[in-house]
């Protein structure tokens, strides 16, 4: 059986899952490296999982001949010199999303993509890859609820994550290129169309502090899309019952509806507050299967020559839509793309 020799960059919050994930949950997939600046997060994945090459430099990982892919997970700023310098030293690439966190840079690292064509590249758009999504995709492709006219997504992080996310702010793009983000995808992705007009708006209910990195705590957006359909989002960093990821699509003959309530299991607690459901904390826990299935059809791409399914277009025209949502907070203006 052949397999696909992997390094790693970054072993933050999502990082240490992904390799886990490499390391032993998805065959024909081997976690022969692992790269991070952080020193202790290296040693702890070298001693603990017994990886064989440990990196704190990027390039010195490059120069590593045994291996095939490396994939991404470091932090937003580093993607685009990350990815470029992957593809270019010959390897196989899957990143996180975003592709970059400046519209240049998401050009340029487009066409880079676009030139080493011979090379899979992946991006980490894995609500594509989560069951409930694909069972949803799959009904509006087969026509089940007509034609959509409408979607509306939320995405709302729970409040206990609020410290990391402002200390995130900084390096992240800012709430409509690093969160709501998901949601643009699979709002292009379900519809079938691209962006047409793009109305925003948002603010800092809540945490002033990520104003210090012109980001918000809360915001919404409006599109129109080419095919007519409407969509309207909501993100946000607030949530206090749990991590809210909720999706609607109404169609001329129905209407779907993925995580109405984002419940963590199929208990109801009955206490002192009633009968309740309780929630997902984060999206390690909710997209624990999508994590894995979109590694699995990045390693399945590599091994049988086949196109990925979400690559450098997709995050292109995901990142155009985060750019004209915050084009039009800031000028509280309609956006047409
Ligand atoms: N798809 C999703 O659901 C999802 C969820 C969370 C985060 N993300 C994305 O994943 C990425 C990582 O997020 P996180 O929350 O794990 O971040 P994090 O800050 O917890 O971890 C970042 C990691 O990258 C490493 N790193 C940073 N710069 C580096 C460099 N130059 N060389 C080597 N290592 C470097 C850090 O040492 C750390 O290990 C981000 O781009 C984020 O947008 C995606």
């Amino acid at each position: 059986m052949r397999t696909i020799k992997m390094g790693i960059v970054g072993l933050g919050r999502l990082g240490k899952r992904h390799a886990e994930n490499i390391a032993f949950r998805v065959p024909n997939a081997e976690l022969l490296a692992v790269c991070s600046i952080k020193q202790d997060e290296v040693d702890e994945a070298q001693k603990n999982w017994g990886i064989k090459y440990a990196y704190t430099n990027y390039k010195e990982m490059l120069e590593n001949e045994e291996l095939d892919a490396i994939f991404i997970a470091s932090s937003s700023t580093e993607h685009c010199k990350q990815i470029e310098l992957a593809l270019e030293a010959g390897y196989h690439v899957f990143s996180e999303k975003p592709l970059g966190i400046t519209k240049e840079e998401v050009d340029y690292i487009t066409n880079i993509i676009e030139k080493h064509n011979d090379k899979k590249f992946m991006l980490g758009f894995m609500r594509r890859f989560d069951p409930s999504y694909l069972y949803a995709k799959k009904k509006l492709d087969d026509g089940d609820i007509g034609k959509p006219m409408y979607i509306r997504c939320y995405s709302i992080d729970p409040v206990s994550a609020v410290e990391g996310a402002i200390a995130f702010a900084e390096k992240s793009g800012g709430l409509y290129l690093d969160m709501m983000i998901h949601d643009l995808d699979l709002a292009r992705w379900f519809l079938n169309s691209e962006a047409k007009t793009v109305f925003a708006v948002g603010d800092n209910y809540l945490y002033p502090e990520f104003g210090e990195h012109d980001d918000i705590d809360n915001g919404a957006a409006m599109i129109q899309f080419e095919n007519g359909a409407v969509a309207s989002f909501f993100a946000g960093r607030t949530s206090v019952h749990g991590y809210h990821i909720e999706t609607e699509i109404i169609g001329t003959k129905g209407t779907l509806r993925i995580g109405t309530i984002p419940e963590k299991n199929l208990v109801t607690v009955f206490n002192e507050n009633g009968a309740v459901r309780e929630c997902h904390e984060g999206f390690l826990e909710r997209f624990e299967n999508a994590y894995l299935n979109e590694l699995q059809e990045f390693v399945n791409c590599v091994l049988e020559d086949r196109k990925t399914p979400v690559g450098a277009f997709d995050g292109l025209k995901a990142t155009e839509i985060g750019y004209a949502c915050k084009q039009s907070l800031i000028t509280n203006q309609l956006v047409m793309l």
